[in-house]
């Protein structure tokens, strides 16, 4: 595995690969690596010639009280754990070489955006369609691969490769999960071991709704509850939001009669931990994941 540590070098390299026919999946990160993230390397793996993991803590999707500089960084374990998973090229680029003095242009994918993170985060999705888009260029992928982990992000992505014609497919792959359902994120280190062991509320209370659901539940607000009231049991937690959303525009629905994403966004102290799940309806049969 070769790490390319600027733009300049990563443009040479795509541009020999297309002329050469090479197909290239490229899976977007901010590094600090962990099972979800290889996941989506290993789907890559199967699909493409060549794979391409970015490793990019970016400034724009972070909110002026965020946790840009906090946010945990270790560039040697990453190597080592991509190496493992058959990534070909960790592309990791400095700030200053994505956004140079006078960098003015900015992507901004609206109304998928107004509603849970969009809204709780203002800004946040601009900097994540400005960076994707970003890195679609300088690395001219066939196909790019995310996580259902961040259910929005996908649909923000979704939209925006439809509306600007990128020649990109975009592959959403399930959440990875530790043995006791919580999602993994790179943000779990933050907690302590009491608000650790709390956030499986998270997953409790979506699984629980899961299970209302099979038993035919379609209501908004019955749903919502079972999550809200399995949350407020744990004593550190406290509700960011709890939506069910039209899995498509992530606006709010009362019941499903399609595809719906049931989202959840909690704070154990200063960590915002998010989660979801996919609930859908296809005429008589019903599927979740
Ligand atoms: P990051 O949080 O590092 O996540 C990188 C990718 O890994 C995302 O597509 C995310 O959804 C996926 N992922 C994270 N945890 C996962 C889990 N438990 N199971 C499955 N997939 C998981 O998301 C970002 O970075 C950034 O916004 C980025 C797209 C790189 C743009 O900066």
């Amino acid at each position: 595995m070769k790490t390319i540590e600027t733009v300049g070098e990563m443009t040479e390299l795509a541009k020999a690969w297309r002329k050469e026919g090479k197909q290239v999946g490229l899976v977007p990160t901010m590094g600090y690596l962990h099972q979800g993230h290889l996941s989506l390397a290993k789907a890559a793996k199967l699909d493409c010639d060549i794979v391409v993991m970015s490793i990019f803590v970016n400034p724009t999707q972070f909110g002026p009280n965020e946790d840009y500089e906090a946010y945990p960084r270790d560039l040697s374990h990453d190597q080592a754990l991509a190496e493992s998973v058959g990534v070909d090229y960790l592309f990791a680029p400095q700030p200053n070489d994505m956004y140079p003095k006078g960098y003015s242009t900015f992507v901004n994918v609206e109304g998928v955006t107004d509603h849970l993170c969009g809204a709780k985060r203002p800004g946040h999705f601009r900097g994540v369609a400005t960076v994707v888009s970003k890195l679609f260029h300088i690395v001219q992928p066939e196909k790019a691969y995310f996580g259902q982990k961040d259910g929005q992000q996908v649909a923000v992505l979704r939209r925006m490769v439809r509306d600007l014609n990128m020649p990109v497919e975009i592959i959403a792959r399930p959440i990875v999960r530790e043995g006791d359902g919580v999602a993994l994120s790179s943000r779990n280190v933050y907690l302590t071991d009491q608000q650790r062991q709390q956030a499986v509320v998270l997953s409790q209370g979506l699984a629980q709704a899961r299970e209302l659901f099979i038993q035919g539940e379609r209501d908004s607000e019955a749903l919502k509850k079972v999550v809200t009231d399995v949350i407020g049991s744990a004593s550190l937690a406290k509700i960011d939001y709890v939506e069910l959303v039209d899995g498509d525009t992530m606006a709010s629905i009362d019941r499903i009669t399609g595809k719906a994403m049931l989202a959840v966004a909690v704070y154990f102290g200063n960590t915002r931990l998010i989660d979801n799940l996919i609930l859908e309806v296809e005429s008589e049969s019903c599927f979740c994941s």
